[in-house]
């Protein structure tokens, strides 16, 4: 069976921060390999197919807008059960309850904005993976 792949994205608070090597640093630390890696300013139009199950949500336009308004690390990430992995590592939505020991636990917070700004996306589900990493690395 061929390794699995998930998109990790480091958002714009993240790379803003200065995060951007201690996030990398915890996928190389949990074992996980980074296979590729890009830093852009993605567009309107690649957040909207990206963010499209959030369309019509109060976060939607406010979190398209903080996406749009800097540079992201987009990083390809291989391991077997990574997509879960991931996701434990990332820690929950929300930064402000997200356990301790995990990305949004450690290093993020609830600025009061009207989006949260997390620090990192990692796809969910074999399906989104697939569309995701498609959607960002072509
Ligand atoms: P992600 O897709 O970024 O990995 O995060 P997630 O699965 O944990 O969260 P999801 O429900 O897919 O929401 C996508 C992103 O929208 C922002 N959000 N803000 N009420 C809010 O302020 C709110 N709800 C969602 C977050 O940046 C979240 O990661
Ligand atoms: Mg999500």
């Amino acid at each position: 069976m061929a390794t699995e792949e998930t998109l990790v994205l480091i958002k714009p608070d993240g790379v803003r921060r200065g995060l951007t090597g201690q996030i990398l640093a915890r996928i190389e630390a949990k074992g996980y390999e980074l296979v590729d890696l890009k830093k852009f300013t993605p567009a309107r139009g690649l957040l909207a197919e990206h963010y499209a199950e959030h369309e019509g949500k109060p976060f939607y336009e406010p979190l398209v807008e903080f996406m749009m308004s800097g540079d992201v690390v987009a990083a390809r990430v291989a391991g077997h059960r990574v997509i879960e992995g991931f996701r434990s590592l990332a820690g929950s939505t929300e930064p402000t309850t997200a356990a301790p020991g995990t990305i949004r636990g450690d290093l993020g917070r609830d600025w009061g904005l009207k989006v949260q700004q997390n620090l990192v996306h990692g796809s969910d589900s074999p399906e989104s993976a697939a569309r995701e990493l498609g959607l960002w690395f072509g």
